[in-house]
């Protein structure tokens, strides 16, 4: 796997002469950020050797490389789920190239079913910390070059970020949560009795991605900023049928203040 991810870093070396310091990973229906950046590549992930292909509706798969907010980036436009049945080694296979092409900084978005009743749906909630329920991405093979064998896991989410993030948040009169993620394989969404057990164990949302990539740039000692969008409610008494349409349609209309939060605080990195 490292010689894997080696050779794949140094293929996107040799054909795109760009070296982004943010990695960014767009969550379902929240691609329209990258309107915002000024692209300089693009990048197919079928192009690139090794690389997993996203086989999801709404997922388009590609590496997009540019400024934004000042700051070079690059965007993963698609990303990889546990649930498609790709092995948490690939799941994060990305996060670790990124990081071994000099990004300092992992911001990373996702829909998700919001279960602390004081949400509504169309909400964004700033992730400060997480409950893993999908295998850990770090079981198997040490490699100490990505990092600790157990890494301590007290700040996932750079509280100075946060904090960042919140000020800019009241300045441009968006209203965010604050809140725990919890992961789960899917794809199946929840069960009333699951959501009921998700906000009893801590949760403020459940969803389906986000925690491997931040598990692993934690690990990466990367700066790791990450918000959700609440699509759906798992709270007894608002519980409605929820499909992946309906999840992209909540997605794309609450982008746009997502991408305000994301753009000015990649302009203050
Ligand atoms: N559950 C799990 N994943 C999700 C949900 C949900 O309710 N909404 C969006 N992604």
């Amino acid at each position: 796997m490292l010689q894997k991810i080696k050779e794949t870093t140094s293929f996107i070396e040799k054909t795109i002469p760009f070296r982004p310091e943010v990695g960014i990973i767009l969550g379902t229906g929240l691609g329209g950020l990258v309107n915002e950046i000024t692209i300089h590549y693009e990048l197919n992930y079928e192009k690139i050797p090794d690389f997993p292909v996203s086989t999801v509706d709404g997922h388009h798969g590609k590496l997009i490389f540019g400024i934004l907010g000042g700051k070079k980036v690059v965007a993963m436009q698609g990303r990889f789920h546990f649930y498609e049945g790709y092995k948490m080694d690939d799941v994060i296979f990305p996060v670790r190239v990124l990081k071994l092409l000099g990004i300092k900084y992992l911001f990373i978005s996702n829909a998700s079913g919001g279960v602390n009743p004081d949400f509504e749906i169309g909400d964004l909630m700033i992730i400060n910390d997480h409950i893993n329920l999908l295998p850990n991405p770090l079981i198997g093979k040490h490699h100490p070059e990505f990092g600790v064998r157990f890494p301590d896991m007290e700040e996932v989410y750079s509280r100075e970020l946060i904090k960042k993030a919140k000020i800019i948040a009241k300045q441009k009169g968006i209203m965010v949560r604050e809140g725990v993620y919890t992961a789960t394989t899917g794809p199946t969404f929840e069960t009333p009795a699951e959501y009921k057990y998700f906000r009893i164990i801590g949760s403020d949302t459940v969803g389906m991605s986000t925690v491997p990539e931040a598990i692993a740039a934690h690990q990466m000692e990367l700066s790791c900023f990450a918000i959700s969008i609440i699509t759906d409610l798992g709270v007894p008494g608002k519980i409605e049928t929820i499909t992946h349409e309906a999840v992209q349609e909540v997605a794309s209309k609450a982008e746009e203040k997502m991408t305000i939060i994301m753009q000015e605080l990649i302009s203050l990195l």
